[in-house]
C-alpha cells in the first residue's frame, strides 16, 4: 500500500511572537517545514506530501517552491483532528496515512520506518515516548494489559492522569479509509473547543483495531517548537549531534560545542577544526585540512591539505591541494584556486582564478581576474576592475612578479615573466619579459626648510 504523509502546519505558533510563520522558523539553517518535508520524501519518494497550512500560505508556498508538495488549506484553525479532516478529500481510501507535524522537525527517517514496518495493514500505529517532563504534552492511557485505550490533553487531564509520564508526539500511521471513517464523528467537547486528532484512538479501541507503539532512538526526534527558547535547544542538540557524527568520521574539533553546521558538510579524514567554525550550504573539505578558528566557510569545497587560518571568509570557491588562506582573508564566489596558492591576510579575491604556486600575501583586492602559475602579487596591489557600469578583467600570466601597491585599470594583461615596478598604476598592457612602471620620478629638493610656527607676540 503507497504512503502517504500529511504533515499538519496550520497552527498559530502565538509563542514564537514573530512575523513569520512558526514553521518557517530555521534550525541548522533550514526551515522547520523543509526539515519535515525532506524526511516525507525519504520516506516516501514517489508521493508528493500533502502540506495543511493555515496562516501566510504564500510565504510558506514561496519559500517551499522547489518541493513537489500538495498545499491544503485549513481556514479555522479548529483543532488536529479537523486539519487532517481537510486533506482526506485528496488521498484515496487504499493509502496508508503518516502524519507528521510541522513543528517536530528532528524525527528521523529510522524512527518513521521502525514505526511503519511495526504496524500491519490493518492497524493503527503511533509514537510515544516517556518523557522526564511530560508537561505540555497528550498523555498516553493504558489499560491493565498495557493496550492503549486514550490520550488525554494536558488541559483535559486530571491530576492522575497528569503523573502519567508516557506521551503522545503527535506521529501516527494510519490506513486512509479509518481516518475517513474516524474523522468526521469527532466532536470538540474539550476544554479547548478543538476537533482533537487523538479521538481516533478512542475510535480504535471502540472497533477493536490494535494500535502499535513504537518509541523514537532518540526524545529530541519528537520535541516540537513552540518557543525561540525551545528552538535554541533543539538547534544545540542538534549541533551537537552533527558533531559527534563529524568526530566518529574521523574529523577533530577543537571544542564541539563551539561549531555550528548550517547545511550539509562532509569531511574527509584528519581533518582539524579550530573553535567557532561555521559551515553554511553544502561545503566539502579534504582529507588533512586544517580550518583556524572564526573562519566561515560556505557552499566551499576545498581540496587536501588545505590551511584555512583563523577569521577567513570563504564563499563559493573551490580551492585545491595545499593551498594557505588566511588569517583574515576574505574569498568570494566564483574563486577558484590552484595547488600551492597562499592567500594571506587583509586579503579579498572575487571571481577570480588563480593557476598552481602564486601567492597574494598581504592587503590586496583581486576581482575578475586570471592570474597564471608562479605569479607573486606584492602588498597592496588592487584591481580595479569596476568603471562604474561595467566588470572588467586582469590577466596575468605566469612567473610575473607585481610590485607592491600597484593598480591595474582593467582590462589589463601582464605578459609572462613580466615585472611591474612598485606604486605603479597600470592602464596598459604590459609585455613579457620586461619591467614595466608608472611612477613619478623621485625628486630631493635641497635646501628646503620646514615651515616654522608663526611668532605670536
Ligand atoms: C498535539 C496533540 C498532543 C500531543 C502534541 C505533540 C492533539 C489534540 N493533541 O497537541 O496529544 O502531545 O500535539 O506535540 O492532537 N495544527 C493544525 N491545525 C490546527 C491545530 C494544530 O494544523 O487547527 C497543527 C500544528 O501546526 C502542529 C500540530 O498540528 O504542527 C500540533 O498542533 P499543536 O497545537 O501544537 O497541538 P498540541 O496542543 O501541542
Ligand atoms: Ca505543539
Amino acid at each position: 500500500m503507497t504512503i502517504q504523509v500529511v504533515i499538519l502546519a496550520a497552527g498559530l505558533g502565538k509563542r514564537m511572537h514573530s512575523h513569520l510563520p512558526k514553521v518557517l522558523h530555521c534550525l541548522s539553517g533550514k526551515s522547520l517545514l523543509l526539515h519535515v518535508v525532506e524526511t516525507a520524501f525519504v520516506i516516501s519518494p514517489a508521493t508528493q506530501p500533502v502540506v495543511v497550512y493555515g496562516h501566510q500560505g504564500k510565504m510558506l508556498r514561496d519559500a517551499l517552491a522547489h518541493y513537489s508538495i500538495r498545499w491544503v488549506e485549513q481556514r479555522e484553525q479548529l483543532g488536529t483532528g479537523h486539519a487532517l479532516l481537510q486533506a482526506l478529500p485528496i488521498i484515496p481510501d487504499d493509502t496508508r496515512v503518516l502524519i507528521l507535524c510541522g513543528d517536530v522537525p528532528l524525527i528521523t527517517e529510522q524512527t518513521l520506518n521502525k514505526l511503519i514496518h511495526a504496524t500491519p495493514s490493518h492497524a493503527l500505529g503511533m509514537l510515544t515516548a516517556h518523557l522526564s517532563n511530560p508537561a505540555g504534552y497528550g498523555r498516553i492511557k493504558r489499560d491493565k494489559h498495557h493496550h492503549i485505550i486514550d490520550i488525554i490533553e494536558e488541559k483535559d487531564a486530571t491530576e492522575d492522569e497528569r503523573n502519567i509520564m508516557e506521551i503522545n508526539p503527535g506521529i501516527y500511521f494510519v490506513p486512509a479509509h479509518f481516518l475517513k471513517k474516524w474523522l468526521p464523528l469527532l466532536n470538540n467537547k474539550n476544554v479547548q473547543s478543538e476537533y482533537y486528532l487523538t479521538g481516533i484512538i478512542a475510535s480504535a479501541v471502540q472497533e477493536h483495531i490494535p494500535i502499535h507503539a513504537v518509541q523514537p532512538r532518540r526524545n529530541e526526534e519528537i520535541v516540537g517548537v513552540n518557543d525561540r527558547v525551545q528552538l535554541a535547544h533543539l538547534e544545540r542538540f542538534y549541533q551537537h549531534e552533527q558533531a559527534e557524527k563529524l568526530m566518529h568520521q574521523g574529523v577533530t574539533l577543537r571544542d564541539p560545542a563551539r561549531i555550528d553546521i548550517r547545511g550539509e558538510v562532509r569531511i574527509g579524514r584528519d581533518v582539524v577544526i579550530d573553535v567557532n567554525v561555521i559551515f553554511e550550504g553544502r561545503v566539502v573539505i579534504g582529507d588533512e585540512c586544517v580550518i583556524g578558528a572564526n573562519s566561515i566557510l560556505r557552499d566551499t569545497e576545498l581540496g587536501k591539505r588545505v590551511e584555512v587560518k583563523a577569521h577567513s571568509i570563504i564563499e563559493g570557491a573551490k580551492i585545491t591541494d595545499d593551498c594557505i588562506i588566511g588569517p583574515f582573508a576574505r574569498i568570494r564566489p566564483d574563486t577558484v584556486l590552484a595547488e600551492q596558492v597562499h592567500i594571506g591576510n587583509f586579503v579579498e579575491i572575487k571571481k577570480s582564478h588563480i593557476a598552481k604556486g602564486s601567492k597574494v600575501n598581504h592587503l590586496s583586492y583581486i576581482g575578475d581576474s586570471d592570474i597564471g602559475k608562479h605569479v607573486n602579487i606584492g602588498a597592496g596591489t588592487i584591481t580595479c576592475n569596476y568603471d562604474g557600469i561595467n566588470k572588467h578583467k586582469t590577466i596575468i600570466e605566469d612567473n610575473a612578479f607585481i610590485g607592491s601597491c600597484t593598480q591595474f585599470v582593467a582590462p589589463v594583461t601582464i605578459g609572462e615573466g613580466a615585472t611591474i615596478g612598485a606604486g605603479s598604476t597600470i592602464t596598459r598592457d604590459a609585455p613579457p619579459h620586461t619591467l614595466t612602471l608608472s611612477r613619478a620620478p623621485q625628486q630631493t629638493i635641497e635646501g628646503w626648510q620646514r615651515p616654522k610656527k608663526k611668532d605670536e607676540s
